[in-house]
């Protein structure tokens, strides 16, 4: 018998009440653990949950749970830094494992409770923190552990896969995407952690840590989100090849002074051909790119109450079996390595210029990017008169140099408006 105690009882703690009762009896038969849940903080006791649970069974204090010597394993699903935190050291201080799906408090304050998780002695498990119910912790953790991981891209927000597929497949503006979101329950009422890409970067960060064993935070991360994209970007794209996704990308750079990474989450164009492009609605993919292995991709439920408790279960079986065993996985080391800025990235860039229609243009453009060192791969004119309008990709170029060159295109008499800019990913083409 393995008594679970379970701090918070919303989306992901009632599902995880629910599966536990639905799953109790195959998982005992095939690992030989029941499981039990004994206790659940919550902050209303009068809530109505959709499950039924003893009524000794709740409590409005949390510390009833990771003080009970009799409740084996924690679960934290209550969200949030505060008191979420010190629930989660304070609980292993007593010797008991946490299960946490808390991305925010991961994404920064993840060493301190990796460090206290080894001092304890105590698995701390958090498949659920990324892309909800795709298993990708456990296999960057295990499977991966040998392997040299170079690059990570992930759609890991749901409800912005959603806005720009609504915006791809059905030339929806992206307010009205944003508001069908908001009324499938998919998008919160303040939408910004999802679309400024805050949430995408808390994941990033997540990965960025496990797979390159580095100390990245939330902080660390660059970001860019999707209110700027235009159904005039999504039809560019979709003509040159490309469909528009919000991605967190997280390379590591293996230099001869010592490895750097970057973690950064925006719009990108990813070619149509790629495993990523065809990621649609609220599903969420990770594609993983490493030395010996090649590309590897993870997809799935990135959200939603069952999804995620199936994450959170799995980490709770695995936290049961271990304490039996009297032992307890280990988290990577984080080293402090060199976070490299946006400024110093390259990559392949789209660049939509409006622009005066007169004989000339073209080389006063050309001119502005030659003297950045960007070099252009392709042009798309279209349009007369007052609808001009040039489409650029450039060859990699390095992130600073196009600021450069934008800052000077936005000087010249001929170009009335840079409309949008984005960065080509997924395509290796130099
Ligand atoms: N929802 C998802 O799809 C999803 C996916 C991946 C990860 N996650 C992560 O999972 C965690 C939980 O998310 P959720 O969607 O389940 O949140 P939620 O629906 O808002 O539930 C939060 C629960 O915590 C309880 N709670 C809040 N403050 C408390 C306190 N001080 N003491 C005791 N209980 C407290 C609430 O009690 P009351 O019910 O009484 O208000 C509620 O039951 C978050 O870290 C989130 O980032 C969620």
């Amino acid at each position: 018998m393995v008594k679970v105690g379970v701090l918070g009882c919303g989306n992901v703690g009632g599902a995880l009440v629910r599966l536990i009762e639905r799953r109790r009896d195959d998982i005992e038969a095939r690992t030989g653990l029941r499981l039990e849940v004994a206790k659940v903080a919550v902050r209303s006791l009068t809530r109505e949950r959709g499950i039924t649970l003893a009524a000794d069974l709740l409590t409005r204090d949390p510390r009833d749970v990771v003080d009970d010597p009799a409740i084996d394993v924690v679960v934290e699903v209550i969200g949030g830094i505060e008191p979420a935190r010190e629930l989660i050291l304070a609980a292993m201080k007593a010797s008991k494992p946490v299960v946490t799906a808390n991305k925010e408090l991961l994404a920064n304050h993840g060493a301190e409770l990796f460090e206290a998780s080894a001092a304890c002695s105590v698995d701390l498990l958090f498949e659920a923190a990324v892309a909800g119910g795709i298993p990708i912790v456990r296999p960057m953790r295990e499977s991966l552990a040998g392997e040299d991981v170079r690059r990570i891209m992930g759609i890991v927000n749901g409800t912005t896969n959603f806005i720009l597929t609504r915006m791809t497949e059905q030339g929806t503006s992206y307010a009205a995407a944003l508001a069908e979101a908001q009324q499938l329950g998919y998008a919160e009422r303040d939408p910004t952690a999802d679309v400024e890409g805050y949430d995408a970067g808390a994941k990033a960060a997540i990965l960025a840590s496990i797979a390159f064993g580095a100390r990245v935070v939330a902080g660390d991360v660059y970001h860019e989100g999707i209110a700027g994209i235009t159904p005039t970007d999504i039809e560019f794209a979709r003509r040159l090849g490309y469909v528009i996704k919000l991605l967190a990308v997280a390379e590591r750079f293996n230099e001869a002074a010592g490895p750097e990474v970057a973690v950064r989450v925006h719009p990108a164009m990813v070619p149509l051909t790629h495993p990523l492009a065809g990621v649609r609605d609220s599903f969420n993919a990770v594609f993983v790119e490493g030395d010996a292995v090649g590309d590897l991709m993870f997809y799935g439920r990135g959200a939603g109450g069952d999804p995620t408790a199936s994450a959170v279960l799995g980490d709770v079986v695995d936290a049961a079996r271990n304490l039996r065993k009297g032992t307890h996985g280990d988290l990577v080391t984080l080293a402090k390595l060199p976070i490299r800025p946006i400024d110093e990235l390259a990559s392949s860039y789209y660049v939509n210029l409006d622009v005066v229609d007169r004989p000339g243009v073209l080389r006063a453009i050309a001119e502005v990017f030659e003297r950045h060192g960007v070099s252009i791969r392709s042009l798309e004119q279209e349009g007369i008169g007052d609808d001009a309008r040039m489409i650029f990709i450039t060859h990699r170029a390095i992130e600073a140099d196009v600021q450069r060159t934008l800052t000077d295109l936005r000087g010249l008499d001929v170009i009335l408006q840079v409309n949008s800019v984005l960065r080509v990913v997924g395509d290796e083409s130099p």
